[in-house]
């Protein structure tokens, strides 16, 4: 979210700026016109009395041969000159960056408002994801929410630590990510417990911390269901101590990391 912001305030400082310089640009020219004007206005006067003149004169201009007579002046076309032309096709070209900027801002953003990560996000249905839990004798992973989700048993819990977290729901929200450095923590089904490669922090089932130099528990997201449907809320990070020791599960086999 901070990425976005400073991009939205970086879009809106291009665009104040386009705006002052094209503001600039036509104050300038604005200006050339007015003159431009004044010269034109000028000019046509004097040519008006000229002519008028011409005319007042005008038996001995007419009479008197053809070169007394003062012709009009030429006008020049009416459309627009190459300086305007260029200007237009700069601010054009300033539009079309800020247009694009804009755009990739969006597609940036994009995710979280169609209920990416970030977002409240619908997994699936809940008997499905316990019974593949159940079949793989691993947790289920869903990459969109960068979340892995354990069997919750209330049972388990008797003090209640996770009853609201879980909502009723008979599974738990974990985040992918190591509280430590940050390094995604794979599962490890000898051990049955979450490893992290990186440095060998240890988190049970249901990511309690057991060992290494994390300094609380993984992290989780709130979940609920729905119709059936178990939704994940990606967009508040739930933080557990590293007291918290709800679950009784000593390792279940070797670990796949030292330490
Ligand atoms: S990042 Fe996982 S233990 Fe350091």
């Amino acid at each position: 979210m901070t990425i976005a912001l400073i991009l939205l305030a970086t879009a809106a400082g291009l665009l104040a700026l386009a705006l002052w310089w094209i503001r600039r640009q036509n104050e300038a020219f604005g200006y050339a016109n007015t003159g431009a004007k004044r010269v034109g206005a000028g000019c046509e006067i004097g040519q008006r009395l000229l002519m008028a003149s011409a005319g007042e004169g005008g038996g001995g201009a007419g009479a008197g041969g053809s070169g007394g007579g003062v012709r009009p002046k030429r006008r020049k076309p009416s459309g627009p000159s190459r300086r305007a032309f260029l200007r237009n096709s700069m601010a054009i070209g300033w539009l079309g960056v800020l247009g694009g900027f804009g755009g990739a801002t969006l597609a940036f953003l994009w995710p979280s408002l169609r209920g990416g990560f970030g977002a409240v996000i619908d997994v699936g249905n809940v008997d499905d994801i316990v019974a593949t839990i159940r079949e793989e004798q691993r947790p289920y992973e869903f990459p969109q929410g960068r979340t892995y989700l354990v069997e919750y048993d209330p049972a388990l819990d008797p003090t209640g630590e996770y009853a609201e977290i879980t909502g009723g729901a008979p599974l738990m929200a974990l985040y992918q990510v190591c509280v430590h450095l940050g390094c995604k923590v794979p599962f490890c089904e000898q051990s049955q417990w979450f490893e992290c490669p990186c440095h060998g922090s240890k988190y049970n089932r249901w990511g309690e911390y057991r060992s290494g130099p994390a300094p609380r528990g993984l992290d989780r997201f709130g979940v609920e269901v729905e119709d059936g449907t178990l939704r994940v809320d990606t967009s508040q990070i739930i933080e557990i101590s590293r007291q918290t020791s709800a679950l009784e599960q000593p390792p279940e086999g070797p670990s796949c990391v030292d330490g």
